[in-house]
């Protein structure tokens, strides 16, 4: 039976009582932990938000009443507790910030009482996430994600304070708006009163923070939620929230200049850890060329090497053929690994199937009884190649050398995650080392085989750098962009870019994406239209919220460092949303389901 709380009140929190309230009387509030009897004795750990105390129920001071109902104490019963601190003398918990205290119980109410639970609360648990994810609120009250949602909290508090500091107006922006051109599919809502029409939830603020720049409120914030329509994956989640922000006459160096004093902040102010400025810049290419990635782990070495010079006219037909194709031969060296057994090998090359690569080729130095060359593919070459080979590598005896070959492109993604694999598996990277990287001259463009055009990298209104801006008709694919990305530990955090301002620029570029004049018009009108009254020169950025509380919280998820995440199919599991709805609501909005094309569609995705 659940008792009310009249007549109490909370003295503290449970875990912020200490040996100097010993002999105090106090009440404390929170839910069973666990509870069990001992000797006579009852002893009730009652947990809160800031963490444990233990309580003990003696009858001789309690009372027979009392003592009985802790007896009917079960995990996750809410309760009350009154009684007095004492110390526990000689048996101290040093599991608990509060082992040195308990609360000697002179009452107890049975606040609110509870169902076996589908999965105990516990700090390491091996419940599925599903399952968690159903029961969302019970899985909250495990302490890791007490403390992920608390530290949040105090990121976006930081992130506030600061860009408060430094003239920046937190103005919130619609979320039922038009399209953005973010790249991803849009969620869609549709219109009662505009029946047949919908509003499309925004990918990003981006066209309405440059409109604010227009409405010359100089420097924009937001936490803005956003929405996206794309596969999900550990650091994805389709509505998420971006610490999003412009600036009017602002530069390149502007941004970084404020983004830097922002990182430094918020994680010094949230985790204590100091970030080194200036934040070290790599130019896209480097990036792609050393690392095959363009959010480079730089936490361990194993830089890619283009060895395609040295193999081309090798007797490899891999390796020349490769070159002879337009394509590269690159490869990693791996110091003192040339002893790394056969199957770990295979892996990696299962690693570059994986990513579409055709495996890997190795040669480990030296590694042979003999002092030989242990190597999938020296056989096809000469003494003379294979020792020209490793020397292009710098190679030593006992290391090993992975290479792959074929197209640029295809390379990079296979070496780059062939290297990722490697650092992990060697144990390379070291826990609490904080290697951020900004991305610079990202391309304007990127070439899309399945649309057979290009398609803007970053958005159709990043700036292209002014040097290439001649090269926009001859070579499209040469012209780098304004942009930047911010890059932690091989996780994109944040991105933004310098945008167009002038009329003709913005045209050429929505020429170059083949947009028409009426399909420019009909998405981004109202934005082309702005600029026509005199528009700031402005540049912005924004990262991913919870992709930077996942960092700081050290969680292996955006989902847990988010209070109610969607799952992998992006459903919720705990309201069962999405969900069917009457038929009334449907007729309202002018809509109809058809069944047969969801059958179709469902046929297909089983089939495909
Ligand atoms: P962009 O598309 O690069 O840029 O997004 C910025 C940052 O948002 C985060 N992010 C996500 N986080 C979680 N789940 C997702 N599905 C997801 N998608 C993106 C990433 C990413 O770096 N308007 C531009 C910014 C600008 O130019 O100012 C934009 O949205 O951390």
């Amino acid at each position: 039976m659940a008792e009310s709380m009249k007549g109490l009140k909370r003295t503290r929190r449970c875990a912020e009582f200490s040996s100097a309230d010993i002999g105090n009387t106090v009440t404390v509030m929170g839910w069973v932990q666990k509870s069990r009897n001992k000797g006579g004795l009852v002893f009730t750990d009652v947990r809160d938000s800031s963490g444990i105390l233990q309580g003990i129920f003696g009858e001789d001071i309690c009372g027979s009443q009392v003592f009985e109902k802790a007896g009917r104490l079960r995990s996750e019963f809410c309760i009350a507790v009154v009684g007095r601190i004492r110390s526990r003398g000689k048996d101290v918990n040093k599991e608990l910030t509060t082992g040195d205290i308990e609360v000697e119980a002179t009452d107890l109410r049975i606040l609110s009482e509870s169902d076996v639970l589908p999965f105990p609360i516990e700090a390491e648990t091996k419940t599925r996430e599903e399952l968690r994810l159903k029961y969302r609120y019970l899985d909250l009250r495990r302490p890791p994600l007490q403390r992920n949602i608390a530290l949040r909290s105090k990121l976006a508090i930081s992130v506030r304070n600061y860009m408060a500091e430094n003239g920046f107006l937190e103005i919130e922006t619609p979320t039922f708006i038009k399209s953005t051109p973010e790249g991803a599919r849009d969620y869609l809502v549709p219109s009662r009163v505009h029946q047949g029409e919908f509003y499309a939830l925004p990918q990003s603020p981006q066209l309405l923070k440059q409109l604010l720049m227009v409405s010359g409120f100089d420097r924009y914030f937001q936490l803005a939620r956003c929405y996206r329509d794309e596969d999900l994956r550990a650091d994805r989640q389709p509505e998420f929230t971006q610490i999003d922000m412009e600036l009017s006459f602002a530069d390149i160096d502007d941004v970084i200049a404020v983004n830097e004093g922002l990182l430094k902040r918020i994680f010094k102010e949230v985790i204590d850890v100091d970030v080194e400025l200036p934040i070290r810049r790599m130019t896209w290419q480097t990036a792609m060329d050393r690392y095959g990635s363009d959010k480079p782990d730089l936490r361990f070495g194993l830089e890619i090497e283009d060895v395609s010079s040295c193999v081309k006219d090798c007797g490899f037909s891999v390796f020349h053929d490769a070159v002879a194709e337009g394509g590269t031969v690159r490869g990693i060296r791996v110091p003192g690994q040339g002893h790394m057994p056969r199957k770990k090998i295979d892996a990696l090359s299962e690693v570059a199937k994986y990513y579409g690569g055709k495996g890997i080729a190795y040669l480990c130095v030296g590694a042979a009884e003999d002092g030989s060359h242990k190597s999938s593919f020296t056989k096809f070459m000469s003494d003379e190649e294979t020792e020209a080979l490793i020397a292009s590598m710098g190679g030593e005896k006992g290391d090993l050398l992975v290479f792959a070959a074929g197209k640029t492109e295809l390379v990079r993604t296979v070496l780059g995650n062939v290297r990722l694999t490697l650092g992990k598996e060697l144990g390379l990277i070291r826990q609490g080392d904080w290697k951020f990287v900004w991305i610079t001259e990202f391309p304007l463009f990127e070439w899309s085989e399945e649309e057979g055009r290009f398609m803007a990298m970053h958005h159709p209104f990043t700036a292209p750098m002014e040097e290439d801006w001649q090269y926009i008709d001859s070579d499209p694919g040469r012209v780098r962009a304004k942009a930047y990305d911010i890059v932690l530990n091989g996780t994109e955090l944040g991105g933004g870019s310098v945008r167009i301002h002038q009329a003709d620029i913005q045209e050429k570029m929505l020429e170059k994406l083949g947009f028409t004049e009426e399909r420019a018009n009909e998405q981004f009108g109202f934005l082309l239209e702005a600029f026509k009254y005199g528009v700031p020169p402005h540049a912005g950025l924004a990262y991913g919220m919870d992709r930077v509380a996942m960092w700081m919280a050290g969680a292996e998820s955006i989902r847990d460092v988010m209070a109610f995440p969607k799952l992998k199919d992006a459903s919720d599991a705990m309201m069962g949303a999405p969900a069917k709805v009457e038929e009334a609501q449907l007729s309202e909005l002018g809509i109809k389901v058809d069944e047969e094309a969801i059958k179709a569609s469902q046929k297909k995705e089983t089939d495909g």
